[in-house]
């Protein structure tokens, strides 16, 4: 358990086993001490204030019905200033004073060992490791929370660790309704985040109902407890430069990269991955990053390996290593847009040109405009929010303007899923060709929707419980034979090519040191794949090759669990991009079929009313039980999204649900008929 990047000494009040005490308490009926901010993280920006005088008042009746009346008198007053001062009531005082980390399952006091998964997943979340602001419950990108305040942390983990195998938590938005009875086949915990009636989606009500304590954006995987800091994005984004390189450049399936340069942004949460996969893939690359905490925080970790605050030092280290062809990062501690605008001047060549700053929250912290320092930004976005959307607005157009001269040189750019096509058009910035349509795709629209999701390939991921790293390590030799073997039997040269990618992602994971926090490991595998590979993990648990539980999860950035139309569903072609049946049905179904816990979330990467998602977790413990879990769920949860792939006809999906369809005689999905071009042309001859 013991993590190399983890400072030794930490002043705090608590330890482990007191914490533990703590949360198997619940909230306390004495008030505890107020630990203050721990001012060696970093913190929330602050969000502007929205709420009307009554709405105030609502917002201190929502926070204190948590507790007894008796310690109103000194709450009330504590929440109205924390809501003045930060925009959000946080509940600093019930944070504990300690550092919260994933555990090692048996250390958890719990009645239910899927529970106490569930706990152990949780704290992983707010790892301050893991998370961008633990202090405020903010795992990633800016606003993706894993509770609204403290006393939801508490009442939480209190409920999980006396629940039985016959109840079920439900959570609304980081809120414990309770427990309920149900079933030993049902999940432990139903999660749903930012539910809204459709009318009412819009930030501004997100805003206000989230100040007021009635909503939350969860993201994808923070109020999900299924993130694994940037590992989980690391793999996505190898994969997205080696296919971009081999598409656009040329590059040979067994190529390396070295040579291309390639500049992004970002070295936050989910975007510190960039730099780290740059390296695995071969490219000499630059990641702006306008914090120089976030910066500092990433090289310090090694997921970025040079940083420098001079833009002609950092473009001169970029172009030094590509002429060598040794991949390197380089962070550079500024704006992307003054990276970009040098990059312009000097005349460069950057081969491959992406984005990953927060756009899908842009006025709130998630984009710093170029003509600010960032602590003007912290400030302005917040005192002058109207002069701050006009700042990010005239950003935005400088941005494209730039890229668009690189892409005249011959650079390939892509959306990268944050918003930056939706956000750059809102902006008036020159984003548009001559059809209305955006100059660039989205990476799933050509690279990650009929390579992987089309095939079922998507990001299965799995947690160690022991904490252990020999049991990570024995899971990645079980996943590398698995795939291994999948390999020989396979005939598709398009499956063939992911799985290669994969077995040799996975034979060298180890040695890029991808663990921050928990035990964890990501791949991208097709439903055979996952099944096989957790299947395995079952066995090796039931004989003791791995020590204790697995708990398996993925990303929501997946084949079935999302329905985004600028993203995971950007390649959905039949005009049902704009539904979101897909993802809710992967809710149920992932649900009925013995899923631990299950999420639904409105909002999550691309941005709030953009996008629904959902995810799952399950504990798997080497049981027959297990066994028949994970296989009835992990078949619905991919093939949900490949049959409806298939009926948008897309034609990689038609191949895979066949051959699923041959595979399990129970699977029957309906398939679409092809069309005659030329008789459909000649039905609108005249008009
Ligand atoms: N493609 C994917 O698979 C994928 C996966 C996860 C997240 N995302 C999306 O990517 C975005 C980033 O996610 P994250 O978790 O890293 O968020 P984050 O907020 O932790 O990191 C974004 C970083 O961008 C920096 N930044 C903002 N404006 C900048 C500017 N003008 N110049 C330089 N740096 C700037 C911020 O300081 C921040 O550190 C989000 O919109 C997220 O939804 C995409």
């Amino acid at each position: 358990m013991n993590n190399p990047q983890r400072p030794s000494i930490l002043r705090t009040s608590m330890d482990d086993v007191q914490r533990i005490a703590m949360i198997h308490q619940g909230i306390p009926t004495e008030l505890p001490n107020h630990p203050g901010l721990d001012l060696s993280l970093d913190h929330a920006p602050v969000r502007k204030q929205v709420l009307s005088l009554n709405e105030e008042k609502l917002a201190i009746e929502n926070a204190l019905r948590y507790f007894p009346e008796i310690h109103h008198n000194i709450l009330g007053p504590e929440f109205l200033e924390e809501l003045r001062t930060y925009g959000r009531i946080y509940m600093f005082r019930f944070r504990p004073d300690c550092v919260i980390r994933a555990l090692p399952i048996d250390q958890y006091q719990a009645n239910s060992l899927q529970a106490a998964g569930i706990m152990l997943m949780i704290d992983n979340n707010l790892d301050p490791l893991v998370a961008q602001f633990p202090n405020e419950l903010i795992t990633y990108g800016g606003n993706g929370a894993v509770f609204q305040n403290w006393a939801q942390y508490l009442l939480v983990m209190n409920y999980l660790s006396k629940m039985t195998e016959e109840q079920t938590l439900v959570i609304y938005s980081g809120h414990p309704l309770g427990l309920f009875p149900s079933d030993k086949n049902a999940p432990r915990v139903v999660v749903t985040n930012g539910m809204m009636i459709p009318n009412y989606s819009t930030v501004d009500h997100y805003e206000r109902l989230n100040a007021m304590g009635v909503t939350q954006y969860g993201q994808m995987t923070a109020g999900s407890y299924m993130y694994i800091g940037p590992q989980g994005i690391v793999h996505g984004t190898t994969i997205t430069l080696m296919n971009a390189a081999r598409m656009k450049f040329g590059v040979p399936v067994n190529g390396d990269l070295g040579g291309l340069c390639f500049v992004t942004s970002g070295l936050g949460g989910m975007s510190g991955a960039q730099a780290k996969a740059a390296v695995i893939a071969g490219v000499s690359c630059i990641v702006a990053e306008s914090n120089a905490i976030a910066a500092r925080k990433r090289h310090s970790q090694g997921w970025v390996e040079q940083i420098s605050e001079d833009v002609d030092e950092a473009i001169d280290l970029m172009l030094e290593s590509a002429k060598n062809k040794v991949g390197t990062s380089i962070g550079y501690i500024g704006n992307i847009v003054e990276l970009w605008e040098r990059l312009v001047e000097r005349d460069v060549m950057v081969h491959l040109g992406s984005d990953q700053t927060s756009l899908h929250n842009p006025y709130q912290g998630g984009y710093y405009p170029a003509n600010l320092s960032f602590d003007e930004s912290q400030v302005m976005m917040h005192t002058e929010p109207d002069k701050f959307a006009l700042e990010v607005k005239s950003t935005l157009k400088r941005h494209v303007s730039a890229v668009n001269s690189m892409v005249e040189k011959g650079m390939f750019f892509w959306d990268y899923g944050n918003a930056f096509l939706l956000e750059a058009g809102r902006a008036e910035a020159d984003i548009f060709d001559n059809d209305g349509n955006y100059k660039y795709p989205s990476y799933v629209e050509d690279i990650m929707g009929p390579l992987c999701f089309d095939r079922g390939f998507g990001p299965f991921r799995w947690v160690c419980s022991s904490g252990l790293a020999e049991d990570l390590r024995m899971t990645d030799k079980i996943a590398f034979e698995t795939l291994t073997q999948l390999y020989q039997s396979t005939s598709d040269e398009d499956v063939k090519q992911q799985i290669r990618d994969n077995i040799k992602w996975i034979d060298e994971a180890e040695s890029h040191n991808l663990v921050v926090g928990s035990q964890a490991r990501i791949l991208y595998a097709d439903e055979r794949g996952r099944n096989a590979i957790a299947t395995r993990f079952n066995e090796a648990i039931a004989d003791g090759r791995i020590s204790g539980p697995v708990i398996l999860g993925r990303d929501h950035h997946d084949v079935s669990g999302t329905d985004s139309p600028y993203r995971e569903t950007a390649n959905i072609r039949d005009g049902s991009k704009w539904t979101a049946d897909m993802a809710v049905q992967n809710f149920v179904g992932d649900a009925i079929r013995g899923a631990t816990w299950v999420s639904l979330h409105n909002g999550g990467g691309v941005g709030w009313g953009e996008v629904m998602n959902g995810g799952f977790g399950m504990v798997i413990d080497g049981s027959m039980d297990s066994k028949r879990r994970l296989q009835s769920m992990l078949h619905w949860d991919v093939n949900n999204g490949v049959a409806r792939r298939a009926w948008a006809r897309n034609a990689g999906a038609i191949s895979s649900i066949k051959e699923a369809m041959e595979d399990n005689k129970s699977l029957n999905v309906t398939l679409p008929n092809s069309v005659n071009r030329d008789l459909l042309e000649d039905l609108f001859k005249g008009d």
